[in-house]
């Protein structure tokens, strides 16, 4: 057997990131089947060349030719820019990738870090604000602009299943936080939230959750908790929005944007990607830490079944973190991309 791995590095320090996470995969040798890397499109950079973000090919490659795929960063513009769309957005909806699983832990001794935090963060990845329904019209107080939040039952009920199904592979006891503002958004964080407080008692679940204990979190005071005390959480589940931001803070908690990994899971194909985004502020210097990229490749492992060459991956990032030594700016050393990619091939 084979491992067909899609690589769609994209804008920015995405293309700097990602070959590090090929040559890690590529380091595990035999331990994984073999793997076959295909190289795909995407991005502004392709859009402003070509005319669109998310070409065809991309798309049909992951439906027919692979198995898994890792992706790097979009540069979307702030300002609106005719016919762009983020391709990131759009290829997590075409491949119906509908969860994004994002686990936030701390290693001990990496500048900046808060000790003992090791949660995870499930975040809704298809509905939310970011269906990007918007409008724009003129009305007595000048212009007025409009967002669609859409809420469904369905993919609340299948976010809400993903964050029970990790909660309980982290221990049959575990602590699942529901992440909303249902005290101001009744009906839309109210579906979400009685739909995922639902989960338990459906059909086939059998009592299999019964030991995870469930609290609630306003997504304000949640920020303020996560500071405040943020190794009480364990798997939070939130909307797409409110989760988006609480992992960005929770990034912040264990030291840098550059650590932190994550998966778009749907049910027949998982994508890795590194939560940060494009980096503008340091791209083209061969800086950026290639760590959160190492690491959503032993993600989208993990969610492959192959859970010790993970193991590896990780052990190896965590071992380069602890050691200390060989650190990127972000993390406060003086160290290149390069560098601490050769420094975790020398672990592994
Ligand atoms: P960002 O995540 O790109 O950067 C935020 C801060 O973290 C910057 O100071 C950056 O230097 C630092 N940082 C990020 N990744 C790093 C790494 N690997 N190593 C060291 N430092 C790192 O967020 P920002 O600046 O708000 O957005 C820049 C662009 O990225 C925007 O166009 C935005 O749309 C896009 N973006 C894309 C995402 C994606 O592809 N999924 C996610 C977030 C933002
Ligand atoms: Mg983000």
């Amino acid at each position: 057997t084979k491992l067909r791995i899609g690589m769609i590095p994209a804008d920015g320090v995405g293309r700097e990131v990602l070959p590090a996470a090929r040559a890690a995969l590529e380091a595990l040798g035999s331990s994984i089947p073999k793997t076959e890397f295909l190289d795909l499109d995407a991005g502004f950079e392709y859009f402003t060349k070509k005319g669109v973000a998310l070409p065809e090919e991309t798309v049909s490659a992951m439906k027919n030719d692979l198995d898994c795929a890792l992706f790097g960063a979009v540069s979307s513009p702030s300002h609106r820019v005719v016919g762009y769309s983020s391709p990131i957005v759009a290829l997590r909806k075409a491949m119906d990738l509908y969860s994004n699983i994002r686990p936030v832990k701390s290693v001990s001794k990496t500048p900046g870090e808060r000790p003992s935090i090791d949660m995870v963060i499930v975040r809704e990845n298809t509905e939310c604000l970011y269906i990007k329904e918007e409008t724009m019209s003129l009305g007595p107080n000048g212009k007025e602009a409009r967002a669609t939040r859409l809420i469904t039952e369905r993919a609340s009920r299948r976010i809400g299943q993903m964050a029970f199904e990790t909660a309980l592979a982290r221990g049959s006891s575990s602590l699942l936080t529901i992440v909303h503002k249902s005290n101001v958004l009744s009906v839309t964080d109210g579906l979400f939230r009685e739909t995922v407080r639902g989960v338990p008692a459906l059909p086939g679940v059998d009592g299999k959750y019964d030991a995870i204990k469930v609290e609630e979190q306003l997504v304000d005071s949640m920020v303020y908790r996560m500071f405040r005390e943020p190794q009480v959480f364990d798997v939070a589940v939130a909307p797409n929005m409110y989760g988006d931001i609480i992992s960005d803070a929770a990034a912040a908690l264990v030291g840098s944007l550059g650590l932190v990994p994550s998966v778009n899971a749907g049910d027949t194909f998982v994508m890795g990607e590194p939560v940060h985004g494009s980096a503008p502020d340091i791209v083209g210097r061969g800086i950026a830490n290639p760590l959160a990229a190492i690491r959503s490749a032993a993600l989208m492992l993990v969610h492959l079944g192959y859970d010790g060459p993970a193991k590896k991956l990780d052990e190896a990032v965590d071992s380069v973190l602890r050691r200390g030594d060989v650190l990127t700016p972000d993390l406060g050393g003086s160290c290149t991309t390069d560098q601490v990619t050769a420094a975790v091939l020398k672990e592994l």
